[in-house]
């Protein structure tokens, strides 16, 4: 049933980095009870056919940038993150992903990484069908811990053969009639190599600051270099949400509270997504995969 005896590392902390969320406006999860035992969770799962069908829920946002060209006003982005192509995921479910994401009519899609979860095998797929994700500006994506940890070279080939532009401490400007948006992009958090400076490093000074990040720890990094918007993943919101127990992020990592929504330090704000997939266990429980839509306001 668990798909890799490392249960929960994927969602241990980096050593010496703290999550450093300045305010918080979304509500915090039940953390009344006892931990997860493999076995609820084993119980769990057999009741996969009834929780795990939840459809993908489109959120939609607001989120107003200082500075952001007239010509960008209104501008839709799509984020899609922890995708998990594996045997928990399918690839019909990964299509399923994209054909919503094309219904949207994005201008910019946003992929935050985790396209895979342990086997090589599934890169390849993965990478044809986000190949056909739609949109005006383009695909930007960065990646998540487990393509760092599965092969982060295979991964990034992998998207960029399916004309995604992948942002390894990196940026891409988006030109509009003369004006331009750029898009940022770190290394994973805690097994790449992040560098907020050298991803920002193109990027005008007046110009918005959007960061495309995995890992939502990143947040007071971010702040520090004056990022305005950060979208990320890699919490899944959870997954399994049980009342009256703690969600696996939870359990492993009680500093973290925080796990979907906006969150914001300073004059960053962060979207976290709940995400597409599912890890260790197949499935997610009062949990609802999500694609969320940001439209940017000046
Ligand atoms: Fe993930």
């Amino acid at each position: 049933m668990l798909e890799s005896p490392l249960i929960f590392e994927s969602w241990n902390s980096r050593k010496g980095k703290s999550m450093e969320f300045g305010s918080v406006s979304r509500r915090r999860f039940l953390q009344t009870a006892s931990l997860f035992s493999l076995s609820s969770l084993s119980a769990a799962s057999s009741t996969y056919q009834l929780v795990g069908t939840e459809e993908i829920e489109v959120t939609q946002h607001t989120v107003r940038l200082k500075n952001l060209p007239r010509v960008f006003d209104g501008l839709k982005l799509v984020h899609l993150t922890d995708i998990h192509h594996s045997k928990f995921v399918s690839l019909n479910e990964v299509l399923r992903m994209v054909e919503l994401s094309n219904q949207q009519d994005p201008d910019v899609v946003l992929l935050t990484g985790d396209y895979i979860t342990w086997s090589k095998k599934f890169i390849s797929p993965v990478g044809e069908a986000l190949g056909n994700l739609k949109s005006r500006f383009g695909v930007y994506a960065v990646l998540g811990n487990h393509d760092v940890r599965v092969n982060a070279d295979q991964v990034a080939q992998a998207l960029k053969k399916a004309h995604i532009e992948v942002l390894r401490n990196a940026s891409a400007r988006i030109d509009l009639r003369g004006e331009g948006l750029w898009i940022a992009g770190v290394d994973e958090y805690m097994y790449g190599e992040s560098d907020i400076p050298a991803a920002m490093m193109e990027i005008p000074r007046l110009q918005p600051r959007i960061l495309l990040a995995h890992n939502p720890e990143i947040i007071g990094e971010a702040a520090r270099h004056q990022i305005d918007f950060v979208l990320a993943g890699h919490t899944h919101g959870g997954q399994v949400r049980i009342p009256y127990m703690r969600s696996i992020n939870v359990v492993t990592q009680p500093g973290r509270e925080v796990l979907e929504g906006f969150v914001s330090n300073g004059r960053t704000q962060m979207y976290i997504s709940r995400g597409l997939g599912k890890v260790v266990v197949p499935l997610r429980i009062l949990c609802p995969p999500e694609i969320p839509v940001f439209y940017l306001r000046a």
